[in-house]
């Protein structure tokens, strides 16, 4: 973490876990032990039709809500598609983009993510763009070559004061849900890398200011060692965030 320069964020990924009806115990937890945080953000990002009772429960606390994908769509004939204005409308901030489940399971591409990342800045949610290699790659030894493309394309035709604001997750495949997490020195690496990558892009200062964070397997036990890198400005927590208690543990490693 480097505060001087950037934000720490903390992000709870919920995944398809949890009912809207559940997210008011949840809230209640989280608001009781999560007071006391004055150094990071916190966004805790629900599945859609969970983002009015987050919003409800988050209410006046640091937490705000994130949604976890969105339509590259403004408006119009999508079926079943949400869009940014929709999601901004119902309360969310923060947006999850090019999650590597959603890389996976949906068939997005480095070029659907581009087009997401414009239509979240578009529609004044602000993105955390996921990145990572996956197990095969790392084995083959291109880990950096697939992350520095990854993200060209993500931030292809994002203009400089739009970058500055975009949260980056480095979250390596194989670790995601695996238990298996990159060791803080392999995680910095890849961070160190993303942020020369912003730098290449843009310049020093808008690579200064990005916020990366680390995502996979992130956990109470973990969380310290990883926050202490330079270029990992907090965390992308899934698992780990279903559970206010352990969530809060990640958050008290952060507000340090
Ligand atoms: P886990 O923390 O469950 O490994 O998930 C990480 C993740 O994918 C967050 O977006």
């Amino acid at each position: 973490m480097n505060r001087k320069y950037r934000k720490t964020v903390i992000a709870g990924n919920w995944k398809m876990n949890l009912l809207p009806s559940d997210v008011k115990a949840y809230g209640e937890a989280l608001r009781q032990r999560a007071g006391k945080v004055k150094f990071c953000d916190l966004v805790v990002c629900v599945p859609a039709v969970s983002i009015p009772a987050a919003v409800k429960a988050f209410r006046d606390t640091r937490i705000a809500v994130g949604a976890q994908d969105l339509s590259e769509h403004a408006s119009g004939a999508y079926t079943g598609e949400v869009s940014a204005a929709q999601l901004k409308d119902a309360g969310a901030k923060y947006v999850i983009v090019g999650h590597s489940e959603r890389r996976t399971y949906h068939g997005e591409t480095n070029e659907t993510v581009n087009a997401k990342l414009h239509a979240s800045i578009d529609g004044g949610l602000t993105p955390i763009v996921c990145v990572g290699e996956t197990q095969a790659q790392r084995d083959m030894g291109i880990s950096k070559d697939i992350i520095r493309a990854q993200v060209k394309t993500a931030f292809y035709k994002i203009p400089a004061d739009r970058a500055r604001k975009i949260i980056i997750a480095y979250e390596p495949v194989w670790a995601i849900g695996t238990g298996l997490t990159a060791t803080p020195a392999e995680a910095q690496e890849i961070c160190s890398e993303i942020r020369a990558v912003i730098r290449s892009l843009y310049d020093a200062r808008i690579a200064r200011a990005v916020t990366i964070l680390y995502g996979g397997s992130m956990n109470p036990a973990n969380a310290a060692e990883l926050l202490a890198q330079p270029d990992i400005d907090g965390g992308l927590i899934g698992g780990a965030s279903l559970d206010a208690g352990k969530f809060v543990q990640v958050i008290n490693a952060a507000n340090q």
